[in-house]
């Protein structure tokens, strides 16, 4: 009988393995969102690598999501980056959606730029938004089970879970480029049904500003092993409730829209990293 790896077996693995292949020495990760994938394009000196060959990974199923790890040169850093995350939504455990953020900490990353398409509970379709603070509202944590103490402490604080320098940097580089960056709080759902009206207005009241099915659990587990982060998200359109119906093809459509403003601004905030 083989014996089950624990989860650090797993992340050693997989570390060991894209070292192996050259990904060798990431300074930043970059969790590219649905539609936002394009920008690992723009990645120099790059290597390539199928998520099916890593061990441990997940698999990409998302229309809009590639399935690739780019790794290489962008804004003057080594950077590695997903085209293409894993959801909650898609059956996969939190293990799995939280996996590459483990192993970008295992490889030495010092910080993420996390980036998702979002519904607008206030802002508008084309806004782009600096996360401030999230609200978890997927009905678990990522964190549940046993804790990996040579990552972070049992119970982790999330008073900045979202690098308050880093956010400063994303507003001067947005400001000089003459790109608007609003400021706003997140609130993550499980999906993958659109939420109801109902659930939006009880949002709102809440605090949120954008709402999404991803980001939370990769933040969560970022800020628990001391990773900076940086949350952008892309408003594709405006949440249930504000406008007549929703569906996948509209976030892909408006994000094709604002992907220019989205990669100048991710490259531009990384030369300033
Ligand atoms: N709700 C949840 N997730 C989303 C939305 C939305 O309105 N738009 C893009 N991702």
């Amino acid at each position: 009988m083989t014996e089950e790896l624990t989860l650090l077996e797993k992340i050693e693995e997989a570390r060991h393995f894209l070292k192996w292949r050259g990904c060798d020495q990431p300074e930043f990760g970059l969790i590219l969102g649905s539609g936002l994938g394009e920008l690992a394009e723009e990645i120099t000196d790059s290597i390539t690598v199928d998520y099916k060959d890593i061990p441990h990974w997940g698999v990409s199923t998302v229309a809009g999501h590639a399935g690739k790890l780019v790794y290489g040169n962008l804004g003057g850093h080594k950077v590695l980056a997903l085209q293409g995350r894993f959801h909650y939504y898609e059956g996969n455990p939190m293990e799995v959606v939280t996996f590459p953020v483990r192993v970008m900490k295992a490889l030495g990353c010092e910080g993420v730029i996390v980036t998702n398409a979002a519904g607008g509970i206030g802002f508008g379709p084309g806004t782009l938004m600096a996360i401030t603070d999230h609200i978890n509202m997927t009905g678990t944590n990522p964190l549940i089970g046993p804790n990996l103490d040579d990552f972070g402490p049992r119970f982790p604080d999330m008073s900045k879970a979202y690098t308050p320098e880093y956010r400063q940097i994303a507003h001067e580089v947005a400001e000089k480029a003459g790109i608007k960056l609003d400021d706003g709080v997140y609130i993550g759902v499980s999906g993958p049904t659109y939420e109801t009206p109902a659930e939006i207005r009880a949002f709102k009241t809440l605090g949120a500003d954008a709402v999404g099915m991803s980001t939370v659990p990769e933040v969560i587990v970022a800020a628990h092993s001391g990773l900076k982060v940086l949350g952008i998200s892309a408003i594709t359109n405006h949440a249930a409730g504000f406008q007549e119906e929703l569906n996948h093809e509209e976030v892909v459509e408006v994000t094709q829209r604002i992907k220019e403003d989205f990669k100048g601004l991710i490259k531009a905030i990384l030369a300033e990293l």
